[in-house]
């Protein structure tokens, strides 16, 4: 490919963003009236929120995404050969740097081809977008920022067989229920012929696991604590982040890692939106993320009970992190 070939044009269709103050309002009011207090996880994707989590990959700790990403470079040119996508749906895309490896075994298969971006960050769909135009001229891209939950039936008309990404452990930050429609939702995307590619996180050393969310450069900390920002800016709050501390446990019973936002003092949080106050004490937490980790087993029970049989699995050779694909 030549650096100075055209790029082509692509287009995004924005929904009405994650943040739009109704939603904003309305989940942040079910959130802090559960105990624990929690908060939905996609909040934490405004564009600096994007930015922080992109930096996290990079992280020594993370090992996430270096082994997803070299599971994925190991496996990208079979599964093309095997199921000749002329379409990549990508749920959650982000930055879309793994995606790379998928539209480099795509390119050499010579034939138009289409890559959807999904997220609910329509900066990083942007960004996205702008350095795969130039970098892969000969694909086709059409962007959709909404919510993967509400937003699916957005997506552009099927154009040929589908491939379906769903990576970076994502699928774990839902709730066991939340995780089964959505499985069962992109179910609905596929027909016979087309895949499911996902990225899981696999359970194993329970320290080393948490430690992927407790990094020693504080990135992880700034990217909890953007959260209060984020609130502060779509409910006319004012959280002080300074009076917070970010808190990763294991809970072994659940095979999972939460993320926790900890007052390290008294607050009285003023929520303009809700025409409310929040008292917190010194010490008490908001959840604000699981990351479910999985076993084979597990991950075969999701495919099989939203109708799904799964067709591959790919691991690294210590077996951290699992690339499966899964068919109709
Ligand atoms: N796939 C990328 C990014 C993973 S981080 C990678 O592997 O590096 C999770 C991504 O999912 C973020 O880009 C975030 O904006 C997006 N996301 C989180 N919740 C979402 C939701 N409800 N709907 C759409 N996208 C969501
Ligand atoms: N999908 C990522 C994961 O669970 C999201 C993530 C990584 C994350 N690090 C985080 C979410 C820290 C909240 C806090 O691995």
């Amino acid at each position: 490919m030549t650096t100075d070939a055209p790029s082509r044009p692509f287009r995004i269709d924005v929904h009405p963003r994650a943040g739009a103050a109704t939603e904003l309002v309305a989940d942040v009011r079910r959130g802090f009236a559960e105990r624990p207090r929690n908060l939905p996880p996609k909040y934490f994707y405004d564009a600096r929120g994007s930015d922080l989590y992109e930096e996290i990959t990079r992280l020594p700790e993370y090992y996430q995404a270096r082994t997803e990403l070299s599971i994925l470079r190991t496996v990208a040119s079979g599964l093309v050969e095997r199921h000749a996508p002329a379409e990549l749906i990508e749920i959650g895309s982000g930055s879309s740097r793994k995606t790379e490896a998928l539209l480099d075994a795509i390119a050499l298969e010579r034939r138009p081809a289409r890559y959807v971006p999904f997220d609910v960050c329509p900066e990083a769909i942007l960004g996205a977008a702008q350095r795969l135009a130039a970098q892969y001229p000969w694909l086709s891209i059409h962007g959709v920022a909404g919510d993967f939950v509400r937003h699916l039936r957005h997506l552009p008309r099927r154009r040929g067989r589908r491939a379906v990404a769903f990576l970076g452990g994502t699928i774990g930050n839902l709730e066991p229920v939340e995780r089964a429609a959505l499985v069962g939702e992109l179910a609905r995307l596929l027909q016979p012929g087309d895949v499911l590619i996902v990225g899981t996180d696999l359970q194993g050393d329970a320290e080393r696991i948490r430690r992927a969310y407790d990094d020693a450069a504080g990135v992880t900390a700034e990217f909890n604590l953007n959260l209060l920002r984020v609130l502060n800016r779509g409910l006319d709050a004012d959280f002080d982040p300074t009076g917070f501390e970010h808190v990763a446990r294991y809970d072994d019973e659940y095979g999972r890692v939460e993320m926790w936002l900890r007052a390290t003092r008294q607050h009285s949080v003023t929520l303009g939106a809700l025409a409310q106050t929040l008292e917190l004490r010194s010490g008490e937490e908001i959840r604000t993320e699981i990351s479910c980790k999985f076993t084979r087993r597990s991950v075969v029970e999701m495919y099989e009970s939203a109708g799904l049989r799964m067709a591959e699995w790919h691991t690294d050779p210590e077996g951290r992190f699992a690339l499966s694909v899964a068919t109709k």
